[in-house]
């Protein structure tokens, strides 16, 4: 028998396939020709926030933020539309959200992220908290970004994140009706450059801060710690007296001060800082929450961490990453006081094409 395909399916496989394949930011129901003018929702929120002091003394000894670069409202207002935009990767698919999600603390579920054509990251995607606390300012897993500036731009030009030249990314940042008037509050003019781009790139990464944990209550004499998060800091603190886990994740953010040996994860693909096996980590807050850790992404959760080494874990300890049995629930509760759930649905960090 002759099969006639109606014409109606026909269109419907049409439409079924410009479904899949468009944009999900767009409101497929009312837009079923794909446009390539996104929907943005723009609303203007405040990002100066007042931290509380054990914060504010943290962030005067080491705030990254150059004097070039201060946050400002219209700054990071911006920030936020650029680091959503998908229309900054060359075929439209990728923004900077899309690896670094709010659900996931800025992270990545995945052990490897997805880049604009299906390839892979080599690496973990990090998690952007508390970023402008590291005092270095150098940023990635093995610090070859010198500052958060000069990072902003190379996801863009990775061929697998987002695959963009500086000049097609200017030239479409130019064509997009919506941003000359951000420009033109968040800088005082409406030339667009790549520079400004990574400037307000920044400003709003700077201004994702935790804050509102019970670890930072406790530490404004709010809320007191339960007898296992007590027991769990002071092991934090304290233990080994050599090599303590603070003497590397710096309170009250919990970053690396100086990523430094003789601490590796043994990983013969990657050798890190300068191939000496080292990287920094980014801060500890919302770890409790967070999966896929350390620059591969090999160690599932906290607790496969701390308990690699121990008997029937079946695997190989991590060096200065593991704790008897008998410790391991203490640490894990003081861990979860470092949680902060308000990041994950503050809507000034969430995405403006999300409609
Ligand atoms: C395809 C996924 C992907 C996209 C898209 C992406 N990132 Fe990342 N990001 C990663 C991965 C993976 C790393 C870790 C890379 C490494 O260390 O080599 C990372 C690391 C970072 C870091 C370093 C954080 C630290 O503490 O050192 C920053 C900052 C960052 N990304 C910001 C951005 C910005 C801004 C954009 C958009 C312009 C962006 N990312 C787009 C996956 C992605
Ligand atoms: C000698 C320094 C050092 C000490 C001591 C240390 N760490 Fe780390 N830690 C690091 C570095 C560097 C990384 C990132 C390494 C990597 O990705 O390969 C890391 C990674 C982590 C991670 C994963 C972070 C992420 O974003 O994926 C957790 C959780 C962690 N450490 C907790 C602890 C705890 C708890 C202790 C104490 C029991 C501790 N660390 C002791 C340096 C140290």
């Amino acid at each position: 028998m002759k099969k006639i395909v109606p014409l109606s399916s026909l269109i419907l496989l049409v439409t079924l396939f410009q479904f899949c394949t468009k944009n999900d930011s767009l409101d497929v129901s009312t837009k079923p020709v794909i446009t390539t003018t996104p929907v943005m929702t723009f609303t203007s929120y405040n990002y100066l926030d007042t931290y509380p002091a054990h914060i504010q003394v943290a962030l005067a000894n080491s705030d990254n933020t150059p004097a070039t670069n201060p946050i400002t409202n219209e700054g990071a207002n911006l920030g936020r539309v650029l680091f959503y935009d998908k229309q900054l990767s060359r075929n439209g698919t990728t923004s900077c959200g899309s690896c670094h999600q709010q659900k996931n603390s800025f992270s990545d579920s995945v052990v490897l992220s997805r880049g604009l054509d299906g390839g892979v990251t080599t690496r973990h995607s990090m998690a952007l908290l508390n970023m402008r606390f590291y005092k270095s300012g150098k940023m990635f897993w093995d610090d070859r970004a010198a500052t958060l500036e000069k990072q902003a731009l190379q996801p863009i030009q990775n061929h697998i994140e987002m695959d963009m030249t500086l000049e097609l990314l200017e030239a479409k940042v130019k064509s997009l009706t919506y941003y000359p008037s951000l420009f033109q509050k968040a800088f005082g003019t409406s030339l667009i450059d790549s520079v400004l781009i990574a400037k307000a790139l920044s400003q709003f990464q700077r201004s994702i801060v935790t804050y509102q944990s019970k670890y930072d209550r406790v530490k404004q004499g709010l809320e007191i710690f339960t007898a296992a998060e007590a027991a769990g800091e002071q092991l934090f603190l304290t233990v080994p007296a050599n090599r303590t886990c603070a003497s590397c994740h710096t309170p009250p953010m919990f970053i690396t001060s100086s990523p430094s040996a003789p601490f590796g994860l043994d990983d013969t693909n990657d050798l890190g800082i300068n191939n000496r096996g080292n990287f920094k980590s980014g801060s500890l807050r919302n770890i409790s929450i967070r999966s896929n850790l350390f620059h591969n992404g090999s160690v599932a959760n906290v607790q496969e961490m701390l308990t690699a080494g121990n008997p029937g874990s079946g695997k190989q300890p991590i060096p200065s990453h593991f704790l008897r049995t008998a410790d391991i629930p203490n640490m894990m509760a003081f861990l979860n006081t470092l949680t902060d759930r308000t990041i994950l649905t503050d809507a000034k960090f969430s995405d403006p094409f999300a409609l």
